[in-house]
């Protein structure tokens, strides 16, 4: 659950920036986030979110949003798997609409080349040493068959299709990972320690063990951030270090602040809904 936190306060800041627009459910005045390519069958962890804010709610009506209960949540969850603190700047509120389009175009996909990757994050405000820092969150967490499945098969069905990933590797995903069905088996980003908080995901990517074609081409497709790459692999305080920074920069994407939208009761619903 802690990955699933993680990666919701993601997919919330990339999509209109930190405003929990990814929690609202679909009702005649929205189209929901969570029927988008990236997140259909793929997020996690919405109802704990809604436990947090029942209990919030009781304790102190309408004043934390769900924005920054996405924030302080994905914080937390690093802590208790391993991983490193920061402080959380506070005072998000809640949007009152989605972008289900927005989701679409705007948060990176796993076949996307590194550029594709690097542009947009930098639409976001966020550089290179943010890609690869961030990118560092797939070492807790799963993934479906569907989104690395295209690199385990060649035209004829068998063998390598990308040759980045390491053979012996590969064949160990092919078996769980059929060249059809099976789309939504999950496997660990991170192989060695996928329920800790830890710099064993860039150490994978070193020996061709990255999961996903978006964490591999960290490696190879750009000298810098090869460089960061191997920088996190030999040191896990510099890592650690990064990501917290980077967590804050990715939290501070456009959040709406004063009188802009509202502090929702319900994170799946706007206060007047319909
Ligand atoms: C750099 C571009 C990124 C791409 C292309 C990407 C792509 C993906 C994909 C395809 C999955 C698996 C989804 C599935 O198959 O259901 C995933 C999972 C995950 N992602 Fe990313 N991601 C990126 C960046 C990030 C960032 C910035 C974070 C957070 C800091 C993050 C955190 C996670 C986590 C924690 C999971 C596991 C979720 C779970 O187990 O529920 N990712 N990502």
């Amino acid at each position: 659950m802690a990955a699933s936190l993680v990666r919701l306060h993601f997919h919330d800041c990339f999509v209109k920036g930190c405003d929990a627009s990814v929690l609202l459910d679909n009702s005649s005045s929205i189209i929901s986030e969570k029927g988008s390519n990236p997140n259909m069958n793929s997020l996690r962890g919405f109802e704990v979110v809604d436990e947090i804010k029942v209990v919030l709610e009781e304790a102190c009506p309408s004043t934390v949003s769900c924005a920054d209960i996405l924030a302080l949540a994905a914080r937390d969850s690093t802590v208790l798997v391993g991983g490193p603190y920061w402080e959380v700047p506070l005072g998000r509120r809640d949007s009152l609409g989605a972008s289900i389009q927005g989701s679409n175009n705007d948060i990176p996909a796993p076949n996307n080349t590194l550029p594709t990757i690097i542009t947009k994050f930098k639409r976001q405000g966020l550089n290179l040493v943010d890609v690869v820092a961030l990118s560092g969150g797939h070492t807790i967490g799963m993934s479906r068959c569907t989104s690395f499945r295209q690199r385990l098969y060649n035209q004829t069905g068998n063998g390598m299709a990308d040759m980045t990933l390491d053979v012996s590797y590969a064949a160990q995903l092919r078996q769980g990972c059929p060249q059809s069905g099976g789309d939504n088996n999950l496997f660990p980003l991170d192989f060695v320690s996928p329920a800790k908080f830890d710099n064993f995901y860039f150490k994978n990517i070193l020996s061709g063990k990255g999961l996903l074609s978006s964490d591999q081409v960290l490696l190879t497709q750009n000298v810098e951030t090869a460089a960061l790459v191997k920088a996190y692999a030999a040191d896990v305080n510099l890592f650690f270090q990064h990501f917290a920074q980077s967590m804050v920069n990715m939290g501070n994407i456009s959040p709406l602040t004063g009188s802009q939208g509202e502090i929702r009761k319900n994170c799946r619903r706007l206060n007047n809904y319909h």
